[in-house]
């Protein structure tokens, strides 16, 4: 399946390993997928500039295929009212003292700076770029651009997609409500964008703009990559189709509850972090359904170690299990492997569709 895009990114397959920073962060699955004829993405947003550096080394020791690097545009910080930083800090307490874990942090620190890492990025000689959560500074736009990076922006909204078109980026992702992980909006009210379903934001966002889109949200199969290739997207990417790989680093914890999950097993919670995403419900999101949460980064730093402890206590019912509605659609499987199989059942769902 040639698209357009996919001949300009050099891939055998229109399949993107959507950008998944944190735990899931891992060159191998990145390496492996693009090794495979996708386009493998590194989540590297909370990663260190010398991370970012190292990381790229070990995609290119393990393949010459075209990668990603993805970073979160940077943000305006919105101030926190100290009053509900300590209602949130108090709600969190109960789960540290129900874990035996000293109390929350007071202090959220910064991560690393946008700059640094582009830096790393462009070092570590990345053939394509991604960003979330908005657009990125003219001039790092111009870096790119001269070093010859291919660059992809999200959206959530048509509007969102125009913005990031007329910012420069070379193709737009259209990140449907279904969407595992943080949502990528930056425009509106709703600082997360409005919750627009996959299936009828990629044909509205092929409209809004030239540039190619690329497909993301509940695609966890070759059923959603053919349909989002129908809809008139030029490639697909899945994310929590490729959390139980067998290279994805998350824990047995994690593994385990998605293995168990069904369509309904996921929410949007602002619990975690303080900006909208989609993960497994657990005890956490629903102790702070209310939404009294103070904006991003705060919870993000605050729950830094509650989260840390559940990974390594391998238990999904205190951390985010970042996760999109096709979680039931997920498989164990080495990654070249869901590649392979994804492509067969896209191949055979286009082909069937002339009988339709
Ligand atoms: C665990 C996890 C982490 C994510 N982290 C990022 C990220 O760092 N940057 C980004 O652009 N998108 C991130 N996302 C969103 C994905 O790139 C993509 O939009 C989403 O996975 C697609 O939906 P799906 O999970 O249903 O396949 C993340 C998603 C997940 C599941």
């Amino acid at each position: 399946m040639p698209t357009p895009l996919a001949r300009r990114l050099g891939l055998r397959h229109p399949l993107v390993l959507a950008p998944m920073a944190g735990e899931t962060a891992s060159a191998a699955l990145v390496a492996a997928v693009s090794a495979a004829g996708g386009l493998g993405s590194l989540g590297a947003a909370y990663m260190t500039p010398e991370a970012i550096a190292a990381a790229c080394r070990e995609i290119r020791e393990r393949t010459d295929a075209p990668f990603a690097i993805n970073l979160f545009a940077p943000m305006e910080v919105q101030a926190a009212d100290p009053a509900q930083v300590a209602r949130y800090r108090a709600r969190l307490a109960a789960f540290h003292t129900a874990a035996g874990l000293p109390e929350p942090p007071t202090e959220s620190p910064a991560g690393p700076a946008f700059a640094a890492q582009l830096d790393a990025l462009l070092d570590g000689k990345a053939p394509v770029f991604s960003t979330t959560f908005g657009l990125i500074p003219a001039a790092a736009m111009a870096r790119l651009k001269a070093a010859g990076v291919v660059t992809i922006g999200t959206a959530t909204t048509p509007a969102e997609a125009r913005a990031v078109e007329a910012a420069g980026f070379d193709a737009v992702m259209a990140q449907g409500f279904e969407a595992g992980g943080h949502r990528g909006g930056f425009t509106g009210a709703r600082a997360e964008g409005d919750l627009i379903g996959t299936l009828a934001l990629v044909p509205q966002v092929v409209d809004a703009v030239d540039i190619p889109v690329i497909a993301a949200g509940g695609i966890s199969d070759g059923r959603g990559l053919a349909a989002a290739l129908l809809l008139g997207a030029e490639a697909a990417a899945l994310g929590t189709a490729f959390l139980r790989a067998a290279e994805c680093p998350l824990n047995d914890g994690g593994k385990a509850a998605l293995a168990a999950a069904d369509a309904g097993s996921t929410t949007l919670t602002r619990a975690f972090s303080g900006r909208l995403a989609r993960g497994l419900a657990n005890g956490v999101t629903e102790a702070f359904a209310d939404g009294d949460i103070p904006p991003f980064p705060v919870p993000n730093g605050l729950t830094r170690p509650l989260r840390s402890h559940a990974a390594q206590t391998r238990d999904a019912g205190l951390t985010s299990v970042w996760a999109g509605q096709a979680a039931a659609l997920a498989r164990a499987e080495p990654a070249a492997a869901i590649v392979a199989r994804v492509m067969a059942e896209a191949r055979a769902a286009l082909a069937a569709a002339p009988a339709l």
